[in-house]
């Protein structure tokens, strides 16, 4: 069905393309092409190529426009509409070599349609439903006259104290790079060049999710092997999947600033990986060189991330300021700049912004009246994948789904919260536009039911934080605390939860607090909706946690006081429906955690993929002198791949068609998975594997694959994976990646703790 809508999609961007209704003359291929635009080129032409500037304030759109026209502005981000786009555009007409802008934006999770976070689509653990994010993303981004995406992002997370945690698709290597690939494709189509496409640029590079102690913009120190096996596969997968572009992390690595680190931009990136595109700083990350302590002024930052290949300099002082001096004393050979801007330019060929650089931005007549039309949307899609995207935590004696003819307390200040719902990096979502989870319950029950609304608390009573939270986004303060006392507010939601069958109460964080430069001590939701969550428990009444938020929270105790709790990050536009669609079980949840849940802060880094040890804490043996907490169980609250349905499934024992492998051939590995159920129902089972004895210790499991599957009640399937020497693969203390023989064990289940296992011999 699904592949259906892309291949219509498709079809329909064929035939409207620009170069099907007038195909202008085909351009020499690209480096012919480019090779003989950089000869045309002064040196001032090619410097203003290498600066990408941010429409804001600081820029005035006159200044701009003369700027492009000048030759000295390569691309812009954070304008959003054909009509800002096309003026710039025409002033880099006006340029001497007409070279076109490229306008660029943070589409991470829907353009004008916002679907789930990165966070909660991994959740859906279905590449279909992501491939369709990304794909109506960039239809809307395109027809914006958007040509770049600086996405996706796929820093592994492990440590959710770090706010941009809700930015990616969570902690497992495997899970995160087959995202990153579905995403390269969904945005660029077959290629980038066409005109419902947009290019992406995969970030952040690299290592961005491993900043010590989660605190934003911290340093990474991390051992090689570390690296090449758990946190670069991701932006390999990207890459390896045609990415456009790279965008460089903000923290150093080992030391040396990503932005300065020539082993990472060079010898890594461009070497080893034959990255081709084009390599773009992040936020005014060259300048910072200076406060990193690697380059005295800004001078030599310019220099150091020249030479270390940084092709553009976002928000850019520096490269117009410096590479002039530093040609001229020759500290910077011309062929550094040459390289620099033929990267640039040849993005912009693969674009197909030379061919046409009215490519996205059309004719002025074809502008839509009213950018934010409801028509431009695409909700039944964002319905669609946010549904697939919660997962259900708990659900004692059946409280879920609930029935419409029920009386229905709802309350919590994350239940009218039409900007959080949209999560951080929201694009061009409009919070008039979002369906909350008291719209989404009302629309859900029609003429039936009761819902009685009470606020019962504020996100926090921190005024601090508060303050925090809007000086983040000082445009538009987002978070407004409601007068009242928080006695008060609590006594109202106790009334209403009086008066009801059952209470929803949706709480947990605003969407500030998961996100770029919102690191977290504590992984707590606030004091005042935990005072209001023990306020409900305490009537008795039955009590459905709706949680919204961008990272895992330790919630022990909120999961002990409610009967059922569903997790739901923030599931943007179509939020309030597709919520309800699953409170009311017009939807039978799916999804599986892509990352563990701590019970408390101090556990963490709680990653399922661990190491082994010389002294495990055994559950059921414990002993002294063992790696344990004292105060602290060492099981997650809820492990990777961890979620339920409101049918039941059992998964037979684990048969494989050989007991030993040769290298170059295969085996596959069975199980029977059965609806046990009273409902049909979709889960996803989880392959690991565990190499017993290896040259070093190896993780306890690692995901190699999994296949989501839909039963009918009381049907079952067999369900097979092929592995060969490939999936058994690791990089050894000498970096070679290689399979050593011996056993290994194949592990698989419905989370990644309960699992069946067998196994094999590497011969
Ligand atoms: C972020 C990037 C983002 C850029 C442009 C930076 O602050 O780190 O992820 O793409 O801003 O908006």
């Amino acid at each position: 069905m699904r592949n259906m809508y892309l291949l219509g999609l498709a079809l329909s961007l064929a035939s409207h393309s620009v170069l099907a209704q007038n195909p202008p003359a085909p351009l020499p291929p690209k480096d012919v092409f480019v090779a003989d635009l950089l000869k045309q080129m002064t040196v001032d032409e090619k410097i203003g190529q290498l600066r990408l500037i941010s429409i804001g304030p600081e820029m005035p759109r006159e200044l701009i426009r003369k700027e492009i026209a000048a030759g000295r502005i390569g691309g812009t981000f954070n304008s959003i509409t054909r009509a800002e786009n096309r003026p710039m555009q025409d002033a880099a007409q006006r340029s001497r070599l007409k070279i076109p802008m490229f306008f660029a934006y943070d589409v991470i999770h829907g353009h004008r349609t916002i679907f789930p976070i990165s966070l909660a689509l991994a959740s859906s653990w279905d590449m279909d439903a992501i491939a369709l994010s990304g794909r109506v993303a960039a239809k809307e981004a395109s027809a914006d006259g958007i040509d770049l995406t600086f996405a996706p992002m796929v820093d592994i997370a492990r440590d959710p104290r770090w706010g941009r945690t809700s930015e990616g698709f969570g902690e497992d290597t495997y899970l995160v790079s087959r995202i990153a690939k579905v995403m390269v494709h969904a945005y660029q189509g077959v290629s980038p060049a066409l005109p419902s496409n947009i290019m992406a640029s995969v970030k952040h590079f690299a290592l961005y999710g491993a900043v010590e102690g989660g605190r934003d913009y911290n340093i990474v120190d991390m051992s090689p092997v570390r690296m090449f096996q758990d946190y670069l596969p991701p932006y390999r997968a990207a890459i390896d999947a045609g990415a456009g572009g790279v965008m460089v992390a903000l923290n150093s690595i080992n030391g040396i600033p990503a932005t300065a680190n020539l082993w990472l931009m060079q010898d890594l990136l461009r070497k080893d990986w034959g990255f081709k595109g084009v390599a773009v700083s992040d936020h005014g990350a060259i300048i910072e060189l200076i406060r990193h302590g690697v380059a005295k002024d800004g001078r030599e930052a310019a220099k150091l991330a020249i030479k270390a290949g940084i092709d553009m300099s976002m928000n850019d002082k520096v490269y117009g300021e410096e590479l002039p001096g530093l040609l001229k004393s020759g500290e910077v050979p011309q062929s550094d700049l040459d390289n620099a801007v033929r990267e640039v330019l040849g993005a912009k060929y693969d674009m197909g912004l030379f061919a046409d650089p009215y490519l996205r931005i059309g004719k002025t007549q074809d502008d839509p009246a009213d950018t934010n039309a409801e028509s431009r949307l695409h909700r039944s899609e964002a319905r669609e994948v946010a549904r697939k995207s919660l997962v259900l935590l708990k659900n004692q004696s059946e409280t879920l789904p609930l029935k419409k003819q029920a009386r229905i307390a709802l309350v919590g200040p994350l239940a009218k919260a039409p900007i959080d719902i949209m999560g951080s990096w929201a694009a061009n979502g409009q919070p008039a536009q979002s369906v909350t989870v008291f719209d989404g319950m009302r629309n859900a029950l029609g003429q039936q039911g009761t819902l009685i609304y009470a606020r019962g608390a504020n996100i926090t009573d921190d005024q601090k934080i508060v303050d925090y939270l809007n000086f983040l986004n000082f445009d538009n303060p987002e978070v407004t605390n409601d007068p009242r006392l928080a006695r008060e507010m609590i006594d109202e939601a106790v009334k209403a939860a009086q008066q009801a069958d059952v209470v929803v109460a949706v709480v947990g964080e605003s969407r500030g607090m998961s996100h770029e430069s919102s690191s977290r001590t504590s992984l707590d939701i606030p004091a005042s909706q935990r005072a209001l969550i023990t306020a409900l428990k305490a009537t008795g009444k039955p009590l459905v946690l709706v949680l919204m938020n961008g990272r895992p929270l330790s919630i022990d105790l909120q999961q002990q006081q409610a009967d059922a709790v569903l997790e739901t990050w923030f599931s943007g536009t179509e939020g309030g429906n597709a919520i309800a669609d699953v409170l009311f079980g017009d939807y039978n949840p799916s999804g599986k955690l892509p990352i563990t849940f701590p019970r408390s802060v101090g556990q963490i880094p709680t990653y399922y993929s661990h190491l082994t040890i010389g002294r495990p804490f055994t559950p059921g043996k414990p002993g002294n002198y063992t790696s344990q907490y004292f105060d602290e169980a060492n099981t997650p609250l809820y492990p990777f791949g961890y979620g339920l349905s409101y049918t039941d499934f059992s998964l037979s024992d684990v048969s494989l068609s050989a007991k030993t492998l040769k290298p170059g051939a295969s085996l596959t590995a069975s199980v029977t998975l059965k609806n046990t159920g009273k409902r049909d129902g979709e889960t996803v089972v989880q392959l690991y594997l565990h190499d017993v004895a290896a040259s070093m210790s190896r993780p306890l499991k690692e995901l190699k694959n999994f296949q989501k599957i839909m039963l009918k009640a009381g049907e079952q399937k067999i369900v097979q994976f092929t592995l060969d020497e490939n999936d058994l693969k690791f990089y050894n203390a000498q970096l070679k990646y290689a399979a050593e023989p011996g056993e290994f064990e194949v592990l698989i289940g419905l989370d990644s703790q309960n699992v069946q296992q067998n196994s094999f011999q590497l011969l």
